[in-house]
């Protein structure tokens, strides 16, 4: 019923340009014109994971709330996590418009936003007014970290992000995967990787107390195997807490429109779905399911979570299916899992993480 609700109001939205319809969106959700939701509240969705309490495993991903204008209400469509950011130090344009592409025929989006925000002081505000709200929003809200275009050195504005907003986060998502802002990817490598890593450690030790904040990494899709295992030996060395795989892709796999697939940026939805699962099953295997991961990319399901935990993750978000799916697309996805759990004889969530691998 209600996906159906939205379909029928998505030829109209689409007629709008995405970045438009978008901000549309946003702005309907923070003056409370979407209609709320009645959540999925369910002991067998729960997941505890770094001393924190997710109500169900379905997050949306970052780069939707890029500034945490929209907390509150998004917690309200059904989200057990929002990723905030990504947040640079300093406020940025990103890249001319337009930037983002939708291909409804394939269910995908490209995207070349560049990190369009507003910087870590704005950003930090709202994050206050999100966090002041009673009752606080029944959800785990991560950071998600970037730097700014022209940083040379990145680990300063790694280290001002966490030294400004580590405290008050959830989660920390450690970006270094987007492929629109230059040099961002070949942070991935192990030996920009490994020091980076270690200067990010030091400044969490020094600015976010005695209950410092779950560092989680997240990397590309477009990983050959010789990097996922070199990275797998980083983040096991390094002692990072969690893994977010994957963020867009640079590939443009055969059959979407050459009109969509020549534009530059990452592509996001269905057309990754397989190369998402594929890294997070590896790097899963990798580390001998010492990482908790989330896995990201393609889900629009509640087959697609059931698959990704199945294979390693304990946690899902998705970005690109909430386009396309509609405002209920968490809901949906939590009543799908469920079903999806019950068939398979495992009684919660927790039960099913890494199940293919047994
Ligand atoms: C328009 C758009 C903007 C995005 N911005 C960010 C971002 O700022 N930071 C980030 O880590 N990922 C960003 N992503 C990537 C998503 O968080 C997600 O990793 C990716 O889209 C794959 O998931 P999906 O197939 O469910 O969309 C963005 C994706 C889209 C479509």
């Amino acid at each position: 019923m209600l996906s159906r609700l939205y379909s029928l109001a998505r030829p109209a939205l689409f007629t709008i340009a995405p970045e438009t319809a978008h901000g549309l969106t946003l702005s309907a959700l923070k003056s409370g014109l979407l209609p709320k939701c009645r959540t999925v509240s369910d002991p067998a969705l729960e997941v505890t994971l770094w001393d924190r309490r997710f109500p169900n495993p379905v997050g949306l991903a970052a780069g939707f709330d890029k500034n945490a204008e929209a907390l509150g209400p998004l917690f309200s469509l059904g989200f057990g996590h929002v990723e905030a950011g990504t947040v640079t130090p300093r406020a940025q344009e990103g890249n001319p418009k337009p930037r983002i592409f939708r291909c409804p025929s394939a269910e995908a989006v490209i995207n070349r936003m560049g990190f369009p925000n507003v910087g870590a002081t704005v950003f930090k505000a709202n994050l206050e007014r999100a966090l002041g709200q009673k009752p606080r929003p029944n959800g785990v809200i991560g950071i998600n970290i970037g730097m700014n275009k022209n940083q040379k050195d990145p680990e300063k504005d790694y280290c001002a992000l966490i030294r400004a907003l580590g405290p008050m986060a959830d989660y920390l998502a450690v970006n270094v995967s987007s492929p629109n802002t230059p040099g961002l990817r070949r942070l991935q490598g192990r030996e920009r990787l490994m020091p980076l890593l270690q200067a990010i450690f030091e400044e969490r030790r020094k600015s976010c107390g005695t209950m410092p904040p779950p560092l989680l990494v997240k990397l590309a899709p477009d990983l050959d195997e010789e990097q996922q295992h070199d990275i797998a030996s980083v983040v096991l060395e390094a002692g990072v807490d969690g893994l977010i795989l994957t963020n867009t892709s640079l590939d443009r796999p055969e059959g979407l429109p050459d009109r969509f697939a020549s534009q530059a940026g990452g592509l996001s939805g269905a057309p990754i779905r397989d190369m998402s699962l594929r890294v997070l099953r590896n790097i899963y295997a990798m580390t001998s399911g010492k990482i908790p991961m989330i896995g990201v990319g393609g889900i629009s399901t509640g087959e697609d979570a059931y698959a990704r935990i199945r294979a390693g993750a304990s946690l899902v978000q998705l970005y690109t299916s909430f386009v396309y799916r509609g405002p209920f697309t968490a809901r949906l996805i939590c009543e799908e899992l469920l079903a999806c759990l019950k068939r398979d004889g495992f009684s919660n969530v927790r039960e099913a993480i890494g199940a293919d691998h047994r």
